[in-house]
């Protein structure tokens, strides 16, 4: 896949992208503290139906590492990205932090947003607890680096079966965590730390709404997908069996397949 730049009034996005088609494209956003990476198994298979572009998130990958930070900061990135590229809609497709970028795309550019897949996230904002356990994250990456905080990550990022069946997957997942940025790291904490609560979002969402979670995701469990499914109206739910929260990269084929099915409803509907 060859890297792809989009310069934007002040920083500087990477991309890849995929495959052609009519309608709107699906537009990959990946979580913490991953980067466009996550998406190359979607990217392979889905471009042979669908236009798929995966991007870097401000301080992650190849985009440029500028503040701000926030969870608003990084979807008006995302809409500033689609007018550079003169795409008026697409299909978000956001995993985890990507979700929590989805929910600000949905409240600041619903015009934007043609369809939702929202993969092993959650509506719910951080609790204290949660909070605190942000800024213990954000002093560990300043002071130990991006090999710390992915080694502290990988025990809930990857579902413990893959963890045993599939080590491919535990080192893939580890390449993309220890590359990256400390300065980017730390201003996703605190952009996720400060996040507001999507819950009373959910019940506006009025798209094709797709929600996927891994059956064995300890970060963002199957309980959490529920209630997203309960609170918004007509969406669909799949679980992919022995996979945790990088659902997509652990059972590649499963998740593939149950996008590729969405993709198609949303082209005929
Ligand atoms: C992610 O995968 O994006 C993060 O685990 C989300 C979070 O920590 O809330």
């Amino acid at each position: 896949m060859q890297l792809m730049i989009a310069n934007l009034d002040r920083i500087r996005l990477g991309y890849d992208e995929a495959g052609r088609g009519n309608g709107p494209p699906v537009l990959f956003l990946h979580g913490f503290p991953h980067n466009r990476g996550l998406w190359s198994a979607q990217l392979a298979s889905l471009s042979a139906q669908s236009h798929c572009i995966a991007l870097d998130l401000r301080g992650f990958g190849e985009s440029s590492v500028a503040p701000p930070y926030s969870m608003d900061q990084y979807a008006d990135d995302v809409a500033a990205f689609m007018d550079k590229l003169g795409i008026d809609r697409a299909i978000i497709c956001g995993l985890s932090m990507g979700g929590y970028v989805a929910f600000a795309m949905w409240r600041r550019h619903q015009q934007r947003v043609h369809a939702l897949i929202l993969a092993d996230t959650r509506a719910t904002p951080d609790s204290e607890e949660g909070r605190e356990k942000r800024r213990s994250m954000a002093q560990l990456a300043r002071d130990r680096g991006s090999v710390a905080v992915a080694d502290a990550m990988m025990p809930s990022m990857i579902g413990e079966r893959t963890r045993e069946s599939a080590p491919h997957v535990v080192n893939a997942v580890y390449r993309i965590l220890t590359s990256a940025n400390v300065a980017g790291i730390v201003g996703a904490l605190d952009a996720m730390r400060e996040r507001p609560d999507s819950t009373p979002t959910l019940a506006t969402i009025d798209v094709l709404t797709l929600i996927i979670v891994g059956e064995d995701d300890v970060l963002t469990p199957i309980a959490d997908a529920e209630s997203m499914h309960r609170a918004i109206y007509g969406s669909r739910l799949q679980v992919i069996g022995r996979a945790g929260h990088v659902s997509n990269m652990e059972r590649p084929a499963a998740f593939n397949h149950v996008l590729g099915e969405f993709l198609s409803v949303v082209r005929h509907t």
